[in-house]
């Protein structure tokens, strides 16, 4: 199996960025396709079809970089408010990304994983998905997290009801619930917090993503829509987020 070589130290002092300095776990709010297309008079769908592009590439980057999770916004449990054709447009366009991916994912030693709720998002991108999940299981490299009908309040009203649940069977003391426990019953058990949100397309909002988890993760926004982030933005991004001192609400190191 051929895989992606990864940067070496001085390529990565070449683009000014600190090995010892990058996040483990990146988590990227893909926002602006639609005004994307909107500002070149095309179809939002096509914003869409681009910001496919961008996927293709950032992953490929944060793998090459040696970046150890990436999450990716790709639909969010209220993105079921926008019209029945766009969001047939979107399951397609998912579907397709995910079968074509496979190789990719593949060829990169990528682990597949989504977060979310499976209802609503259709037998045929639930099998494709799962298939791909299946195919890359022992794979060792990066961790490519789709968050797919992904609300971060929804992530949690499921972790208390399951945690209930234990509560209610005699399996788990309510006293002993703590931090670790709740972690472990969201969707992102056994993934590290974030340490970097990107939002692309300027809105300063989290729009329902990971609440608990970016407790501390350091924030960068761009005014550039997603569909034209590509290595460029994703440098500079990590290049600020070298600089940043993060504290933990501990003093300064
Ligand atoms: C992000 O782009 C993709 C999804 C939310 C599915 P948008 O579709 O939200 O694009 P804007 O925000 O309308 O420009
Ligand atoms: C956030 O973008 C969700 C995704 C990128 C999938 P939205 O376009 O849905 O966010 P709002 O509506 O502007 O907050
Ligand atoms: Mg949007």
């Amino acid at each position: 199996m051929t895989t992606v070589a990864g940067y070496s130290d001085a390529q990565l002092q070449e683009l000014g960025l600190d090995p010892a300095k990058l996040p483990q776990h990146i988590a990227v709010i893909m926002d602006g396709n639609g005004r994307w297309a909107r500002s070149r008079g095309l179809p939002r769908i096509e914003g869409h079809r681009r910001g496919v592009k961008s996927v293709r590439k950032i992953v490929e980057e944060c793998a090459r970089l040696g970046v150890g999770y990436l999450t990716l916004y790709c639909f969010s449990s209220e993105n079921w408010k926008r019209p029945q054709h766009e969001l047939n447009l979107l399951m397609s366009l998912l579907k397709q990304y995910v079968i074509e991916e496979r190789s990719e994912i593949m060829r990169q030693n990528l682990s597949f994983r989504t977060i979310g709720r499976k209802e609503g998002l259709g037998e045929e991108v639930l099998a494709e998905v799962q298939k791909t999940i299946d195919y890359s299981r022992d794979n060792t490299g990066m961790c490519l997290c789709l968050a797919l009908n992904y609300g971060s309040r929804g992530e949690l009203v499921d972790a208390v009801q399951t945690i209930a649940q234990k509560v209610q069977e005699g399996t788990l003391n309510p006293n002993e619930i703590d931090e670790a426990t709740i972690a472990d019953h969201l969707y992102t058990r056994g993934m590290p917090d974030p340490d970097l949100i990107v939002r692309t397309s300027g809105e300063m909002r989290v729009s329902n993503f990971l609440l608990w988890q970016l407790s501390y993760a350091e924030l960068w926004v761009t005014d550039k829509h997603w569909p034209e982030f590509r290595q460029e933005e994703l440098h500079q991004a990590l290049r600020d987020y070298a600089s940043r001192d993060r504290r933990f609400g501990g003093l300064k190191g």
